[in-house]
């Protein structure tokens, strides 16, 4: 039965989550077989903001990618809307770490994209694009070309070029400020957070950083080391709208606390360093 008779079933008041990873296994298949992802499970409702927090290699990327269509389940399912998802599809964007920018597109060509190919007229196109040009804060840079642009204004156009294809409900992020310095990273994050909160999008944000992870999602999905598998699950109930300042808060450092010590047992892992490890 699919998921959408059974919530039917159910009664109507049951509402089904946007997306849906249940049980997935990602085993990449080759010389060795590499285990990424274990029986991984969990829900992301229709404007939520989850976070995938875990060390590197647990196969974030690796979820982010299913979700996307990229890669096949081994095992389990990914759902969008209670439907399997059987590849790339025009409801889901990626952002990614490295601004994967047209480098012979202008800023305004690169945001252009994604409504030109849902079939806008020109004109509407360029609108749209100057619209979330300006939402991001680069009125006056439409016609500058990616290599003209520091890595923080790249990223940023590229969160332009993700959101103006209106449509997409659902973006996922695969450590989009990671390359960024720490004070250009608190500033896209506090970007994000009132994008999210004015254009209701749901968003799957993964990352290796705590502080990212707490100052940003409704719910943090903390991983094992690889194979990833779900560590615990934390909810943040801090109020909204959240800003930096919220970094300062006890509630804030009681959650870090938390989270940071689920955290050091999985890279001490991977790590091996035995010293550190409590005899
Ligand atoms: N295309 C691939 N083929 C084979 N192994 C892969 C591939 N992509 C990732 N892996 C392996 O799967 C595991 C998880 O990778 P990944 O999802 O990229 O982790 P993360 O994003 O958390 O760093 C790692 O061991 C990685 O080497
Ligand atoms: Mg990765």
């Amino acid at each position: 039965m699919d998921l959408k008779e059974k919530y039917k079933m159910k009664g109507d008041s049951v509402v089904i989550p946007k997306i849906s990873v249940r049980n997935l296994t990602v085993i990449y298949r080759g010389n060795h077989d590499t285990p990424a992802v274990q029986d991984f499970s969990f829900n992301v409702p229709a404007g939520g903001f989850t976070s995938l927090l875990g060390t590197s290699g647990c196969g974030k990327s690796t979820i982010i990618n299913a979700i996307a269509g990229f890669v096949p389940p081994t095992k389990g399912q990914v759902l969008m809307d209670g439907n399997p998802i059987m590849g790339p599809g025009p409801d889901r964007v990626v952002v990614f770490q490295d601004y994967v920018l047209f480098p012979w597109k202008t800023v305004l060509g690169n945001v252009e994209f994604g409504p030109r190919m849902s079939g806008k007229s020109k004109n509407d196109c360029e609108n749209i694009a100057k619209e979330y040009i300006e939402l991001v804060g680069l009125r006056g840079y439409e016609h500058k070309y990616p290599g003209e642009l520091s890595g923080g204004m790249a990223q940023r156009v590229g969160l332009a070029r993700a959101l103006a294809s209106e449509e997409t409900g659902v973006i996922l992020m695969d450590e989009p400020f990671g390359s960024l310095d720490a004070q250009t990273r608190l500033i896209m994050q506090e970007l994000l957070l009132k994008i999210w909160e004015d254009l209701h999008k749901t968003i799957v944000f993964v990352t290796h950083d705590v502080d990212e992870a707490i100052l940003l999602a409704e719910e943090i999905i903390i991983m094992t080391a690889s194979p990833g598998r779900v560590k615990k699950v934390i909810d943040v109930p801090m109020s909204r709208p959240r800003s930096y300042r919220d970094i300062a808060s006890a509630e804030y450092i009681q959650i870090k606390g938390e989270v940071l010590t689920l955290i050091r047992e999985e890279t001490l892992k991977i790590m091996n360093v035995s010293s550190l490890v409590k005899k």
